[in-house]
């Protein structure tokens, strides 16, 4: 297939990024336990469709992803937007923490400067076991990130956007922020569309809008609700064995049970498949800069570009899927 990528700014980076990117993920897990040519060819094959952001974290596969992303940068030197990440154990020494996880990742990837780096704890109204208050995302993670922007270490910040939803919307609206990675698929379309009181996701409350506004580039993470968008429960043989639902349902088979009730854009012709309805419902919403893919294969690598050449999806399979989402409450 031709290079038919479409390029979008990516928020107050200012960065062209492709409207598909890598994600070197656990899930799909391609970039963790899959053989060291299928690596190469599926980096290289991305490059040639004309991806151009790679997105990968220190606990992908703990340092797996990383490690493997490294050996084939090293090895096809390709011009590419290259983000990880770093999860903090706790609130002590943060800018220390946030230095050695910089700096290990720069290393095991080969770089001398990261172009995104994201915090990957999520956020909430305040420190808790599972999550890293906003008050200390804003008063110590993002002081310390840009003292690394400052030492060359890294190009811009941003946030995973997971989390307590005002939380997210105060960091966004902070301007500390560079980028976002928000989940965003059919299962919870919350960041960018309305849905009926009782639906049964996290509601995000548009906070894609909010993120426009901010000039926050944003990144679609989950843009399959990891896989359970396909209908099937069955798991490819390098993918994770399970995974657990990240602002959906309450596990993956729920998921996948609720995935089905978008099959009439399928017997109505809006799509070829569900997987297709998932790719081209995200990459349609204008305000998400791009969409992550989590491969297993390099089939789902070409999936998604072909289901990228087809568009956005039309205006009437929009105004289906909304009075879908009703029954999905009901
Ligand atoms: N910041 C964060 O906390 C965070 C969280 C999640 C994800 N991410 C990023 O986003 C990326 C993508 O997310 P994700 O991998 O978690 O979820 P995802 O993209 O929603 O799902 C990936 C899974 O979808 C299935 N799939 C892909 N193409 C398919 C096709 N053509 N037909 C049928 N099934 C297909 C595969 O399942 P099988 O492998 O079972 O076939 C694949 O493993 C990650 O790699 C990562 O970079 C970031």
């Amino acid at each position: 297939m031709a290079n038919q990528m479409d390029y979008r700014t990516l928020g107050r980076t200012g960065l062209k990024v492709s409207a598909l990117a890598f994600g070197c993920g656990d899930v799909g897990g391609l970039m963790v336990r899959g053989a060291p040519a299928d690596r190469e060819r599926a980096i290289a094959r991305a490059v040639e469709l004309g991806i151009n952001y790679l997105d990968t974290a220190p606990s992908y596969g703990s340092g797996e992803s990383e490690r493997n992303l490294g050996v084939v940068l090293r090895a096809l030197r390709p011009q590419v937007i290259v983000g990880t990440k770093c999860r903090l154990p706790d609130t002590t020494d943060v800018p220390g923490a946030l230095t050695r996880s910089v700096e290990n990742s720069l290393k095991l990837l080969g770089l001398e400067r990261l172009d995104l780096f994201h915090l990957h704890n999520p956020i909430g109204r305040v420190t808790g076991e599972r999550r890293l208050g906003v008050g200390e995302v804003l008063d110590a993670v993002a002081p310390a990130a840009r003292r690394l922007k400052e030492q060359g270490k890294i190009r811009f910040f941003g946030i995973t956007a997971l989390g307590e939803t005002g939380a997210l919307h105060r960091a966004l609206a902070s301007g500390a922020i560079d980028t976002a990675q928000v989940c965003f698929n059919m299962l919870n379309p919350t960041a960018a569309h309305e849905v009926p009181l009782g639906y049964p996701a996290q509601d995000f409350d548009r906070l894609l809008d909010l993120a426009r506004e901010k000039e926050v580039g944003t990144i679609c993470i989950r843009v399959l609700a990891a896989g359970a968008l396909s209908g099937q429960v069955a798991r490819h043989p390098v993918a994770i064995p399970a995974v657990a639902p990240i602002a959906s349902g309450p596990d993956y088979a729920t998921d996948v049970e609720r995935a089905k009730a978008f099959e009439p854009l399928i017997k109505e012709g809006y799509a070829a498949s569900l997987v297709e309805a998932g790719f081209r419902f995200a990459l349609g919403t204008e305000t998400m800069s791009t969409v992550l893919i989590g491969c297993s294969d390099l089939g789902h690598l070409e999936f998604a570009a072909a289901a990228a050449a087809k568009g956005p999806l039309p205006a009437p399979a929009l105004d289906r899927l909304r009075a879908i989402w009703p029954r999905l409450a009901a």
